[in-house]
């Protein structure tokens, strides 16, 4: 597995006499003499960056990226002048973005240091936290590299290895360094379930992904139990083995516990993901054009793995368990048949009408068990349905639930993170499409409201506890590189998992007010 090891240093230097390959400074959109740190650079280098202001060359768009070259008049070898956008637009999700795209503009050059100012810390107005946090999340996500399977052809790979933030002012330099760490924490992890996701299916069995979670559960200290096949039969999660007989290759339900409020188990969250390790469709055969993106079909179950290994490092006052049902769907000779029924751990049987709406039939089992263990607030994450690349692109997660309360406690996550989600209904008559003449429901309901109908079928093992869906079916993976994301895995929605078991923790322990529910 790929360990970032990206430098971030934040030290009391001045960024017109360090000496560095690049220094980096801003501009907002439509500034025409700039101030502060880019205004100082401007002045040693005898107004060049206003020249290039003038002459329309430099704008201060998002996304723009400017060099220019010191010939020996100041310290620094470079100066990248990094637009920020407009002013009023600016905040800490465009300062990760600019954070990402000047470093890997940087190592396309073959620069592997440089200096930058905190993006949005001065003029900007962001807290001077949420910038270090910002330009962290942004270097260690946008520099990703996956790449492992790739054969070295002599030469050396261009990298990027050691970033400086400049900062003057004490106090301020020390909140960007606490910035800094929370970042560190936040980005590490979503590397974390990016590697698990981007490792091919041969690679990535449910038997790899509980090694996984046991070196997380390892170095957190987390509690760690993982169930197999002969136990989940015993303990009646007939849909999880329904699905899994169809592969030689052995399931697991991996449980991953942190106690951060033992003397209030009501306290708590339940974590859930989906960890197909390789979705065919089983007998329900997928079509072979594009199958190959099926090895991400467990990045709700790896969200969860590195979601648990934040909180294992931040210890918020909350009890969080996080539980992943992972197996492969397979074709195999005792596959699952179109027309079975089979019967999850509460009772509630289900006619498997698709073989290849099989991460709801995991799911019933893992969100059964969560209730048997006392969960009371439950958040599910899945790539469950194609219906949702349909609907909301690769732009927002989508959300369902039965409790209005968390499903904005997560959306309001997702606005610190930047990570973006987006409710869809789930009113009564949508019940309907799952119905089913033989069992108590069906698992496909057919062509309307995709999406909906999975979360409906989800709804009827939650036994009433507050839940939460997520489907990350178009938001697990990129198709370009550009701002933190790169090409592949996202990480996505493992930041904001973990935030709203901070927030949730710090709302306990405020004990304020129950915030009002939202309008239905
Ligand atoms: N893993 C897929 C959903 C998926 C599709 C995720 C594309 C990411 C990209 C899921 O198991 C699935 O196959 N769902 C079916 C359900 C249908 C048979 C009711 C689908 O969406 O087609
Ligand atoms: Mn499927
Ligand atoms: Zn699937």
């Amino acid at each position: 597995m790929k360990i970032n090891d990206l430098k971030i240093n934040v030290r009391d230097i001045d960024v017109v006499t360090a000496a560095t390959p690049a220094v980096v400074v801003n501009l907002f959109k439509g500034v025409k003499s700039p101030s502060g740190a880019t205004g100082a650079i401007d002045q040693a280098l005898d107004g060049a960056i206003s020249q290039l202001i003038k002459d329309g060359e430099i704008k201060g768009g998002e996304g723009e990226v400017t060099l220019v070259h010191t010939l020996g008049k100041i310290a620094p070898s470079r100066v990248v002048v990094a637009g920020l956008g407009s002013k009023d637009k600016f905040d800490s999700q465009v300062a990760r973005r600019v954070s990402a795209d000047v470093l890997r503009f940087l190592r396309r050059r073959g620069i592997s240091k440089a200096v930058t100012i905190a993006h949005g810390a001065g003029a900007g107005g962001l807290d001077p936290v949420e910038a270090g946090q910002a330009i962290a999340e942004g270097a260690i996500l946008g520099l990703y590299q996956f790449g492992q399977y790739q054969t070295k052809n002599g030469d050396e790979p261009k990298k990027f290895d050691d970033l400086t933030i400049a900062e003057q002012d004490g106090a301020r330099s020390k909140s960007i360094k606490a910035g800094v760490t929370m970042g560190r924490t936040m980005a590490e992890a979503a590397l974390l379930a990016r590697d698990m996701v981007n490792e091919p299916a041969n690679a990535m069995t449910p038997t790899t992904m509980a090694a996984s979670a046991q070196q997380v559960a390892t170095a957190t200290k987390l509690e760690i139990q993982v169930l197999d096949n002969p136990q989940m039969k015993e303990m009646g999660m007939g849909a999880f083995m329904g699905v899994a007989q169809g592969t030689d290759e052995p399931a697991k339900m991996i449980i991953l516990k942190y106690e951060g409020d033992p003397a209030n188990l009501d306290n708590n969250l339940g974590l859930i993901g989906k960890g197909i390790t390789f979705d065919t469709g089983g007998i329900s055969l997928k079509p072979a054009s594009g199958m190959e993106s099926m090895k991400g079909d467990m990045a709700g179950g790896a969200s969860v793995i590195a979601a648990m290994q934040i909180i294992g490092q931040l210890k918020p006052k909350i009890n969080v368990t996080g539980i992943i049902a992972a197996t492969e769907n397979m074709p195999g000779a005792s596959a699952q048949r179109p027309g079975d029924v089979v019967r999850a751990m509460n009772g509630k049987t289900i006619e498997v009408i698709n073989t290849d709406a099989e991460g709801r039939l995991v799911l019933a089992d893992a969100l059964c068990y969560a209730r048997e263990q006392g969960i009371t607030r439950l958040v599910d994450v899945a790539t469950l349905t194609g219906a949702m690349v349909t609907t909301l692109g690769k732009v927002c997660t989508g959300v369902m639930g039965n409790n209005d309360e968390l499903i904005r406690q997560t959306i309001d996550a997702g606005n610190q993170t930047g990570e973006k989600f987006w409710q869809l209904p789930m009113f009564d008559e949508y019940k309907d499409l799952i119905r089913s003449d033989v069992a108590d429901m069906k698992n496909s309901g057919g062509r309307q409201a995709g999406s909906i109908s999975a979360a409906f079928l989800l709804r009827e093992f939650v036994d009433g506890a507050a839940w939460v869906h997520l489907d990350i079916a178009g938001t697990s993976t990129s198709e370009k590189s550009s701002g933190h994301l790169v090409k592949g895995a996202t990480g996505i929605p493992v930041r904001t998992l973990a935030q709203l078991a901070v927030n949730l923790a710090e709302n306990g322990t405020k004990s304020k007010p129950k915030r009002k529910a939202a309008a239905k």
